[in-house]
């Protein structure tokens, strides 16, 4: 009998930001299933921990999470960043429809933010249902991404008026800064716009940890705040042991705008 694998998108933390039909969705399944990282990253055991608050506040009566142990990624060649991530999504794909074969029932997949933006899940359940081996019937729950609690924790619309918004990543970001003017930046694990050619072009709308109690916020001209925002990273840092940032950089059209 085909069985439902939900992919339930959970927004960024706040168990307030859990939408009606993720909370439906988390009581009518038998069991959740996540990535679990925390042998190559035990700071991520806290992103766990913050899913079982969502599912202790959300779903009614007893609960369980099956836990996937996440296969190693192979970074030692970066050149090959694409053939690295797809034997990783590979192997998460089997590791996941071993885990469903084991567990019988419906089940979901605890997204973190929405499973359409930079998440690897909604790949992942493509690749079970190809590969034949467990019969479920996908299904995909959108969340509150970080993005769109960046935006509203600074009052911020995310575009220029009628203008493009570039989402990127901080290993692509002095590519794409040169071609556009408002970016939105996610996975950087270094604050690579310090490193842009003239900071002081640019402003920042930053947020780390957001919708958890330690968020940081910080906005302003890239190079009056730069070094405010790396040291509220550290601090959100020690604060968890992680830190996961999002920020939106738009060029800079005049002095007397920015006033
Ligand atoms: C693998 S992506 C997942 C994005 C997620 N699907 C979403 O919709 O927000 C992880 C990146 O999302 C951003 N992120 C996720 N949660 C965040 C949070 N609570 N605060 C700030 N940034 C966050 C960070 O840029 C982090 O490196």
């Amino acid at each position: 009998m085909t069985r439902r694998l939900a992919l339930v998108g959970l927004g960024p933390g706040d168990p307030e930001l859990v939408t009606a039909q993720a909370a439906r969705v988390l009581n009518e399944v038998d069991f959740f299933l996540v990535a679990d990282k925390t042998e190559q990253h035990p700071g991520t055991a806290d992103l766990i921990a913050m899913r079982e608050t969502i599912c202790d506040r959300h779903v009614t009566g007893e609960w369980r999470i099956v836990h996937v142990p996440d296969p190693e990624r192979d970074r030692a060649d970066p050149a090959d960043y694409g053939a690295a991530v797809r034997d990783w999504h590979e192997a998460r794909a089997v590791a996941f429809e071993e885990a469903l074969l084991e567990h019988p029932g419906d089940a979901a997949i605890l997204v973190w933010g929405d499973p359409a933006l930079y998440d690897s899940a909604i790949r992942l359940a493509d690749r079970i249902v190809e590969r034949g081996n467990a019969d479920v019937a996908v299904e995909v729950i959108p969340g509150l991404s970080s993005v769109q609690l960046l935006a509203a924790r600074h009052g911020l619309v995310l575009n220029t008026i009628g203008g493009p918004i570039t989402i990127t990543t901080g290993r692509r970001l002095l590519d794409d800064a040169a071609e556009g003017d408002n970016l939105v930046v996610m996975l950087d694990g270094s604050l690579t716009c310090r490193s842009l050619p003239d900071p002081s072009a640019w402003r920042i709308w930053w947020g780390a940890n957001l919708g958890s109690s330690d968020e940081q916020l910080v906005s302003g001209r890239l190079d009056e705040v730069a070094d405010e925002i790396e040291a509220r990273r550290a601090q959100a840092r020690a604060a968890r042991g992680w830190v996961m940032d999002t920020y939106l950089l738009r060029r800079r059209v005049s002095g007397a705008q920015e006033a």
